[in-house]
């Protein structure tokens, strides 16, 4: 059978929880409540998703995930550009996100859809296992 489109809170953290090995994931009750926010909007594909929140005419993204069995399949990138797509649509200037110095799919995945670094967080995530990692903030202008 092939993939489903997550639409639910529980999709949601299915999908995360496969993904992030190295970070908290975050459960059903999380995403059902980030979803109900004002200003959040998902933009999903099977077995992936990513969140951005609007705040003014700037939107953040909190998190993007694909499943851990389908990725390095296109699949981040399509559900990246329909965010980015929703974005604009929605009258945001700029998106922007946070991720961690060492995750490089994550980097290649958002310097391919030409985000650019704009600053940094020395030490600023802290791993199940103790350790740090530096934050680097990317941006995308989107008018
Ligand atoms: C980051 C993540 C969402 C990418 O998902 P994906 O569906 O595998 O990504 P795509 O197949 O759409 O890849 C798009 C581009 O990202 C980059 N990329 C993806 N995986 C990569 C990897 N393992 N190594 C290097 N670059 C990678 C490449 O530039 C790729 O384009 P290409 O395949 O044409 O070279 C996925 O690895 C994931 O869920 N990781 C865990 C959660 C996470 O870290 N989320 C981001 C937090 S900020």
């Amino acid at each position: 059978m092939p993939p489903k489109t997550p639409v639910s809170a529980e999709d949601f953290a299915r999908i995360h929880r496969s993904a992030f090995v190295t970070s908290r994931p975050w459960s059903a009750d999380e995403f059902q409540r980030l979803m109900e926010q004002p200003g959040v909007h998902m933009s999903a594909v099977p077995d992936c998703f990513a969140l951005g929140r609007l705040v003014v005419d700037e939107v953040e993204i909190l998190t993007v995930a694909c499943a851990a069995g389908a990725q390095r399949q296109g699949l981040a990138r399509r559900a990246m550009l329909a965010l980015i797509k929703a974005s604009a649509d929605l009258g945001a200037r700029s998106i922007f996100l946070e991720v961690a110095a060492d995750n490089a799919p994550a980097l290649g995945l958002y310097k391919s859809l030409d985000f650019e670094q704009v600053g940094q967080r020395a030490q600023y995530y802290q791993r199940r296992d103790g350790t740090k990692c530096d934050a680097l903030i990317f941006r995308k202008l989107l008018s």
